[in-house]
């Protein structure tokens, strides 16, 4: 299992020690969500804060735009050093050329499925998939309770990338904390994001540790 940090709820008047805190508490990914208000109705951050993570943390920065024109975006955040890139599909016509652009740039691309979206609406995707980022809330905010009904689909994924023996990654992101994540990696998911289930906890080695002893 792969554990994820989103810095979304992380204290950002003191981003460095944050980051840095969660890397020695054992975290494996940095998620960075990047909202526009348009495509949600929030703002958080964008390229010239992912620069500045890259120079403090060797973590991968797993980088999830959830903004209306990722084609624009994306080459920018993966010049200021993303090394992953989630794309809402929804916001494209045509979401295989630009997720054919983001592994051009260099970076492992994946699409992220809202909780209400069927995965046949990403049957198109799949040969172009590093990672399936499954929501299990939707998105714009941190702290959200997690959508126990996403579960079911997050077997059905496993269950296609089996068959069409496919090297994707399955990651889940939205209320997912240490005492629920057992249902998410029973379901198959391999890679846990975790915003206010580890930043709103006193200690995050802690709370990592018990993540993994759930696994
Ligand atoms: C939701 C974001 C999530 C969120 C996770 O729009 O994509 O990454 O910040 O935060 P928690 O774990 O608090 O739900
Ligand atoms: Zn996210």
């Amino acid at each position: 299992m792969k554990i994820a940090p989103s810095i979304l709820s992380a204290d950002f008047c003191r981003l460095r020690d944050e980051i840095q805190a969660v890397e020695s508490a054992g975290a494996d990914w940095l998620h960075v969500d990047v909202m526009d208000g348009h495509f949600v109705p929030n703002i958080t951050i964008g390229p010239v804060v992912v620069e500045s993570i890259r120079k403090v943390t060797r973590l991968p920065l797993d980088v999830h735009l959830m903004i209306a024109d990722p084609d624009k975006f994306a080459p920018e955040f993966i010049k200021a050093g993303a090394d992953w890139v989630s794309i809402h599909p929804d916001t494209r016509k045509d979401p295989v050329t630009s997720l054919k652009k983001i592994r051009e740039l260099g970076a492992k691309a994946s699409v992220a499925v809202n909780p209400d979206v069927p995965l046949n609406k990403i049957e198109a995707c799949l040969s172009h998939l590093d990672m399936i980022l499954m929501m299990t809330v939707f998105p714009g905010f941190a702290g959200q309770a997690f959508i126990e009904d996403v579960l079911p689909k997050i077997e059905d994924a496993r269950k296609l990338i089996a068959q069409r023996k496919l090297p994707i990654l399955i990651e889940v992101d939205g209320g997912i904390k240490a005492d629920n994540i057992h249902r998410v990696l029973a379901a198959g998911a391999e890679v846990i994001v975790s915003g206010s289930g580890i930043f709103k906890t006193p200690s995050y080695a802690e709370t990592i540790r018990k993540m993994r002893q759930a696994g």
